[in-house]
């Protein structure tokens, strides 16, 4: 039998210890859904947790909201999606099959087609002689697909069209005003949303990397174009060097570029500081500086809103390439200007004398992407031992209490340990089955950072023994200081 590749193991992992799962499973799944299970649900969130505490920490002026989910038509003409909002379909004329037109000449050509026009698609299959991936056949003409799922809201002569959103970004536009004017009209106003996102995808795939329903975090700071070559806090990270691929200088692969650099190139300062603190990030959460990367989108390819934009990319050995986790887009006045022209509301504010309409910076987070990148890069194996390196603070436990046997009291005080760290704000689980190797094997295999132990000892001097999961060392620690040495943030 042929050896499992890294993502078929990591998937297996996964699946077996309810990180996630197709959905409605027992029904076959459905194509593009995926639930989050008992273990993968912890992960999630914490990551969610760290993603607020880090962006909304950086200015005082950085708000979550959580806006509706379901968006009449009007935002979506505003918006540009009605209309830009596709992709380039194609059909077999002899068995049907369909797939997204530069998916199926990527497949034969082995080169990249993205951001590549309908028309040019089509005069390109006819070119290169493509033919159906599935039956040989003759490829119809390429036709486009709008992305948005629609449906009916309210009944009878009340009938509105309502949109799922397919991106959680027109939440924070269409309240911007609202915002603004509630939180002392000052700018930048960070607008922030971690929720649902839906697209009806051509053809999903890569387990969690194209879904039909997602999750964004995504955080929109309105500001005032005219400084847009400034922000005050860029002293502090003008030395910090990026990994950046610029998009006029592919050929040059990667460079190390510091902020200070990236601004003489020309990039603007108020979107460089930002970008450093997105490298931040994601240094925080472990990601090597050699398997990270902003890659540059030039015109052609960028998103049909965007003046600028980078890809944020980590190298993940699942699918062996650069993959997106993350965008970087400076979307200018196009989203608040077309609500302006659609809603008939002014999106203008008053500032300094000056009225404008702010323009928007908006850094993009696919959590389930971001979800799976920590397992591609956490996952290790020793001989027989496998298990997930996680950041204690995304783990999905912090520690788990184990008595040493279940027994002579032990078990007892185990329990009271766990209440304890628990009242202290420690994520901890009690588990008392199975020797205790095996209990260690368990929590290791889904990432528990930490495994504290309740032996005879414990019983004479309250010590307990904390064993880190990478290194399997393990110390002797008083209960007293066990809460203090536990505390992930
Ligand atoms: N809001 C940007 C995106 O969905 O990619």
């Amino acid at each position: 039998m042929a050896e499992k590749t890294f993502y078929e193991k990591i998937m297996e992992k996964m699946l077996k210890r309810a990180f996630f799962y197709p959905s409605c499973e027992i029904y076959g799944g459905f194509s593009g859904f995926y639930d989050y299970g008992s273990t993968g649900t912890r992960i999630k969130r914490k990551w969610e947790d760290f993603w607020r505490r880090f962006f909304l920490g950086l200015e005082e002026s950085f708000y979550e909201i959580q806006p509706a989910e379901v968006m009449p038509e009007p935002v979506f003409e505003a918006s540009g999606h009605l209309k830009e909002f596709v992709d380039p379909l194609v059909q077999c004329s002899k068995c049907g099959y369909y797939e997204r037109a530069d998916t199926i000449m990527e497949e034969q050509l082995h080169e990249t087609f993205e951001g590549i026009t309908p028309k040019e698609l089509d005069r390109l299959i006819k070119e290169h002689g493509i033919k159906c991936p599935k039956c040989g056949g003759k490829l119809k003409e390429v036709t486009v697909l709008n992305l948005m799922f629609n449906f009916d809201v309210g009944i009878f002569h009340s009938v509105t069209k309502g949109y799922l959103r397919p991106e959680t970004a027109q939440g924070s536009y269409v309240c911007f005003k609202r915002e603004y004017k509630a939180n002392r009209e000052k700018l930048p106003l960070g607008l922030a949303v971690v929720g649902k996102a839906f697209r009806n995808e051509i053809s999903p795939r890569q387990g969690l990397f194209r879904m039909r329903e997602f999750t964004q975090a995504e955080l929109q700071i309105f500001f005032d174009p005219d400084k847009i070559n400034e922000h005050p806090m860029f002293p502090e990270v003008k030395d910090r060097v990026l990994r950046v691929v610029p998009a006029s200088e592919r050929e040059k692969g990667e460079q190390m570029l510091s902020c200070e650099q990236l601004v003489q190139k020309g990039y603007p300062e108020f979107a460089v500081y930002y970008m450093a603190r997105v490298q931040e990030f994601y240094e925080r959460l472990g990601v090597p500086l050699d398997r990270f990367r902003f890659y540059e989108k030039n015109e052609e390819e960028r998103a049909f809103y965007n003046k600028l934009h980078f890809d944020v990319e980590i190298f993940l050995e699942s699918f062996g390439k650069y993959t997106e986790v993350a965008g970087f887009h400076y979307r200018g006045d196009h989203d608040l200007k077309g609500h302006q022209k659609v809603s008939g509301e002014d999106m203008s504010v008053l500032k300094e004398g000056k009225r404008f309409i702010p323009h928007v910076l908006e850094l993009s987070f696919g959590v389930d992407r971001n979800f799976f990148t920590l397992m591609d890069l956490g996952y290790r194996e020793e001989g027989k031992r496998q298990w997930f390196s996680l950041p204690a603070f995304v783990a999905p436990w912090t520690a788990g209490v184990y008595p040493l046997v279940k027994k002579d009291g032990l078990d007892k005080k185990a329990r009271e340990v766990q209440r304890m760290l628990a009242e202290e704000g420690v994520d901890c689980f009690y588990d008392e089955k199975g020797s205790i190797g095996k209990r260690y094997a368990r929590a290791d295999e889904i990432g528990v950072a930490y495994g504290i132990t309740i032996d005879y000892q414990t019983l004479e001097d309250d010590t307990v023994t904390v064993r880190e999961r990478d290194s399997t060392q393990q110390e002797r620690v008083s209960i007293s200081e066990l809460a203090e040495k536990l505390r992930t943030f």
